[in-house]
C-alpha cells in the first residue's frame, strides 16, 4: 500500500484468521464435498439425518445402538416447555419464520440454564440434544403459527423426519398418515444441508462461541446469518425469481439478459459460490432426484421446467462460464419443498434444521480445541491517515 497506494481490497482480499477444522472437506474447483472422509454421494444414498448427525458431532459413524440411543434421547427431548409456547403468542401471524426460529432459539437458552455452562460437557451434551430435538418443534409452530392452526404435540413414537412432517401438516381434527416417500426425500435433502465448512452461518457460530457464549446463543445467531438471501435465504428466493419470470411473461432469455447487464442488481439466484468453481455437488444430488421425488408425490411444478431452461440457458452463456456460475445447492431444492407442501417463507428454516448439527458439531470442535477458535478477525485499515483536529 505504501509504494503503490492499492489496498488488499483492491485484490478483493480482506485478512480474515482462517480456522483449523477435522469435519467437512470441500474442493470447490472438483466439486468434491466429504463429511468426516465420506462423499456426500455416498453418505446420502446410505445414510440418516441423525445418523449423520452423529457423524459429525462424534467424527465416527455410530454402532447400532449408539444410533438407537441417540434417536430415543431426542424423541425423548421434543417437548417445548409450556411458556416457550405462548411465547409464540406474542408474534405476530406474519412474522418469518427465520426470525421467528432465532427468537425461540434464544429463548430456549432462558429455559435452561442448567446446560448453558460450555466447559461442562455434561451440560453441552444435553444442549445437543434439546437443540437437535426442539428445532424442529419450533419450525413446526413457526410455520402453523402463520397459518393459523393449532399447534400439536409431538408423538415420539414417530421418527424424526415424520415428527418433524406431523408437526407441520397434521391436524388434530383428524390422525396424520406418514408418506415414506415424502419422509425419504426430506430426509435425503436435510443431509445435503448438514454441515458445508466454513459457511457464513457456520463462521457466525464458531465466532459468537468461541466468546463462551452458549451453544443456544450461538446457533441463534447462525441462525440470523443464514437468513440472508446470499446464504441460505436463496433458496426461498429462486423460487420468488421463477415465479417472479413466470408471471412477467419476459421469457427466459429476456431475465437473463437483465441479470448480465445487472440490471437493478439483479443476480441468478441459486447459482454461484464463493467455492464451488464448479457444479455444487449437493445440487447434483437434488437435479438427478427432483424428477422421481415429484413424480412419487404425483405433482408437477411449471417453476421446474423454468428452472431447467434458465440452468441450460445460462450454463451455455460465456457470461455464467467465464464467472465460473453454476447452480448451488439452493438452485432445485425449493422445487421439491414445494412439491412436499411447505410454504415458500419455510424454505430457509428447512435449511436451518439441515444445518443444525454442522453448526453444533463446529461450536463443539472450537469449545474443545482452542486451536480452531475463529480469532479476532484481522481488519485492514484503509480509513483517513492520522490529522490534527480542526479549530473552530
Ligand atoms: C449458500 O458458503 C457456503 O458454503 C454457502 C452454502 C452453504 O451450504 O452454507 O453453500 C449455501 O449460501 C449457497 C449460495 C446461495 N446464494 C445464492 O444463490 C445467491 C446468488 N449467488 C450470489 O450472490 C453469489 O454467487 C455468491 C455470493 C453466492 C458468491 O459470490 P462470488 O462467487 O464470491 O462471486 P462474486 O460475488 O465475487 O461475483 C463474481 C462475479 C460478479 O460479476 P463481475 O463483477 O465479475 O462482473 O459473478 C457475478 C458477480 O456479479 N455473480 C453473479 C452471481 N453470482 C456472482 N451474477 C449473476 N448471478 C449470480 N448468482
Amino acid at each position: 500500500t505504501r509504494q503503490t497506494g492499492l489496498t488488499g481490497l483492491d485484490y478483493g482480499f480482506v485478512n480474515t484468521a482462517s480456522t483449523r477444522s477435522a469435519i467437512t472437506y470441500i474442493d470447490g474447483e472438483q466439486g468434491i464435498l466429504r463429511y468426516r472422509g465420506y462423499n456426500i454421494e455416498d453418505v446420502a444414498a446410505n445414510s440418516t439425518f441423525l445418523e449423520v448427525a452423529w457423524l459429525l458431532i462424534y467424527g465416527e459413524l455410530p454402532t447400532a445402538s449408539e444410533l438407537a440411543d441417540f434417536d430415543s434421547r431426542v424423541r425423548r427431548h421434543t417437548l417445548l416447555h409450556e411458556d416457550l409456547k405462548r411465547f409464540f403468542d406474542s408474534l405476530p401471524h406474519q412474522a418469518h419464520p427465520m426470525s421467528v426460529l432465532s427468537s425461540a432459539v434464544s429463548a430456549l437458552s432462558t429455559y435452561y440454564g442448567d446446560s448453558l455452562d460450555p466447559h461442562d460437557p455434561e451440560q453441552v451434551e444435553i444442549s445437543t440434544i434439546r437443540l437437535l430435538a426442539k428445532l424442529p418443534v419450533i419450525a413446526a409452530y413457526a410455520h402453523k403459527k402463520a397459518i393459523g392452526q393449532a399447534f400439536l404435540y409431538p408423538d415420539n413414537s414417530l421418527g424424526f423426519v415424520e415428527n418433524f412432517l406431523r408437526l407441520n401438516f397434521g391436524i388434530m381434527a383428524e390422525p396424520y398418515e406418514v408418506n415414506p416417500v415424502l419422509v425419504k426425500a426430506l430426509d435425503r435433502l436435510l443431509i445435503l444441508h448438514e454441515d458445508h465448512e466454513q459457511n457464513a452461518s457456520t463462521s457466525t457460530v464458531r465466532l459468537v462461541g468461541s466468546t463462551g457464549a452458549n451453544l443456544f446463543a450461538s446457533v441463534s445467531a447462525g441462525i440470523n446469518a443464514l437468513s440472508g438471501p446470499l446464504h441460505g435465504g436463496a433458496n426461498e428466493a429462486v423460487l420468488d425469481m421463477l415465479a417472479r419470470i413466470r408471471d412477467s411473461g419476459e421469457g427466459v432469455e429476456r431475465f437473463v439478459e437483465r441479470v448480465k447487464n445487472k440490471e437493478d442488481g439483479i443476480k441468478l439466484m441459486g447459482f454461484g459460490h464463493r467455492v464451488y468453481k464448479s457444479y455444487d455437488p449437493r445440487a447434483k444430488l437434488v437435479k438427478a432426484s427432483v424428477d422421481a421425488v415429484l413424480a412419487d408425490l404425483g405433482v408437477s411444478n411449471p417453476l421446474l421446467e423454468i428452472a431447467r431452461e434458465l440452468e441450460a440457458i445460462a450454463l451455455a452463456d460465456d457470461y455464467f462460464v467465464e464467472r465460473k456460475l453454476y447452480p448451488n445447492v439452493d438452485f432445485y431444492t425449493g422445487v421439491i419443498y414445494k412439491a412436499m407442501g411447505f410454504p415458500t417463507r419455510m424454505f430457509t428454516v428447512l435449511f436451518a434444521i439441515g444445518r443444525l448439527p454442522g453448526w453444533i458439531a463446529h461450536w463443539r470442535e472450537m469449545n474443545d480445541d482452542p486451536a480452531t477458535k475463529i480469532g479476532r478477525p484481522q481488519q485492514l485499515y484503509i480509513g483517513s491517515p492520522a490529522r490534527d483536529w480542526p479549530q473552530r
